[in-house]
């Protein structure tokens, strides 16, 4: 769609157990706010029924803060666009119905957007503090300084998308044609963190623990079975096992085994996951000839996954790609982008449109 005036999208998300709204001006981001629940950390994991919950409770509260945030009225956005699926069925109920609604009220155009697309087009984010020239390196305040972080993906490229749910290798020809080329046959990566977490007894989501615990540990202490899968699937689930006999038989002995080795269990779990990922996208890479990589998804926040993509790209000549921690995971300035996209193309949605649990890119 052509226009000449800018391009304002509200995005809405609710795919699991984040409540995010995001305005963005010509994929400039002017607000995202995020409303965390915090009430899962008691249960060790998502409650689907106290998330749908907790998403009603924020929608309209976290909307009119990113609106304000913004500086923008809500009669000058240009269209609204909320995240369909893949999730919580119940979550992602509360967010397209919100969206609809103020669409209708509005009436302005509704873009349905699949969630795990975002993610890949978290790379198109125009964050207001990164304006550093191509390849000189960018960083927010909230991001280490991280040379590799380019500007401007260059397509096709393979983007590594890790998150709680979901471990592909997509292979992005443009905004919106994507295609997966690898995907896990059981738990996702952010699974596998979460759930080795759980083993060592630390609370939900314990994959940014097992980050922070891995800086001061040994990443070599331990070994632990990797799989063992063809092509460029991925398989994590046997990797949960071997730590949870692992650790099980080592407390046998000495009950005090978790916290003496807290660090070196933590680096030699992480090191793990991070060589799984990392030796598929080089498969993928040298199988496509694509040397354009990326990272997206809650995982990529992981800092051993960064440095470890950043020293592979060095050694093999990848351009490398990882957006700053705050479009790593669930956040709505990701589904606005792709609503940008989708806007251009004038592909809108009907009011009809329903959430869905599953959606494929
Ligand atoms: O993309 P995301 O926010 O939500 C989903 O769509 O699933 O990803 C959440 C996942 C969780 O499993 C969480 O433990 C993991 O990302 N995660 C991390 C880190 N930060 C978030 N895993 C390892 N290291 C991190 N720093
Ligand atoms: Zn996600």
């Amino acid at each position: 769609m052509k226009t000449d005036k800018p391009i304002l999208i509200l995005g809405i998300e609710s795919s699991c157990d984040e409540t995010s709204a995001s305005v963005i001006k010509d994929c400039k981001v002017l607000a995202n706010l995020i409303a965390n629940q915090k009430i899962h950390e008691l249960y060790g994991g998502v409650v689907p029924e106290l998330a749908s919950r907790a998403h009603q409770k924020n929608i309209v509260p976290v909307v009119d803060q990113a609106l304000k945030e913004s500086g923008i009225k809500k009669e000058d956005l240009s269209a609204i666009a909320f995240t369909r699926g893949p999730g919580l069925i119940g979550s992602l109920l509360v967010g397209a119905s919100f969206a609809k609604a103020m669409a209708l009220a509005l009436n302005i155009p509704l873009i349905e957007v699949n969630h795990m697309q975002a993610h890949v087009l978290a790379h198109f984010i125009n964050h207001p503090t990164l304006s550093l020239p191509k390849g000189e390196g960018k960083h927010t305040p909230s991001s280490p300084p991280l040379g590799e972080i380019r500007e401007g993906v260059v397509f096709p490229f393979l983007c590594l998308t890790v998150s709680g749910g979901h471990t592909q290798i997509v292979l992005v020809k443009d905004h919106l044609e994507m295609a997966v080329i690898g995907e896990t046959i059981d738990d996702a990566a952010g699974e596998a963190f979460d759930k080795a977490a759980k083993i060592l007894g630390l609370p939900y989501p314990g994959g940014p623990l097992i980050d922070k615990y891995a800086q001061a540990g040994n990443p070599n202490a331990f070994k632990f079975s990797e799989p063992n899968i063809p092509g460029l699937n991925f398989s994590f689930s046997g990797l949960k096992t071997s730590i949870l006999y692992f650790v099980r038989d080592k407390v046998k002995e000495d009950k005090n085994f978790i916290e003496n080795n807290l660090n070196d269990l933590c680096a030699s779990i992480q090191a793990t996951i991070v060589k799984i990922l990392i030796d598929k996208l080089i498969t993928a890479s040298r199988q496509r000839g694509i040397q354009e990589i990326a990272i997206s998804g809650g995982v990529s926040a992981n800092s051993g996954l960064r440095k470890k993509l950043i020293s592979t790209g060095k050694k093999l000549g990848w351009n490398t790609y990882i957006p700053p921690f705050e479009y790593c995971t669930d956040n709505a300035a990701m589904i606005a982008i792709a609503g940008h996209y989708k806007f251009l193309k004038g592909e809108f949605a009907d009011q009809n449109v329903v959430a869905s649990a599953r959606y494929e890119i």
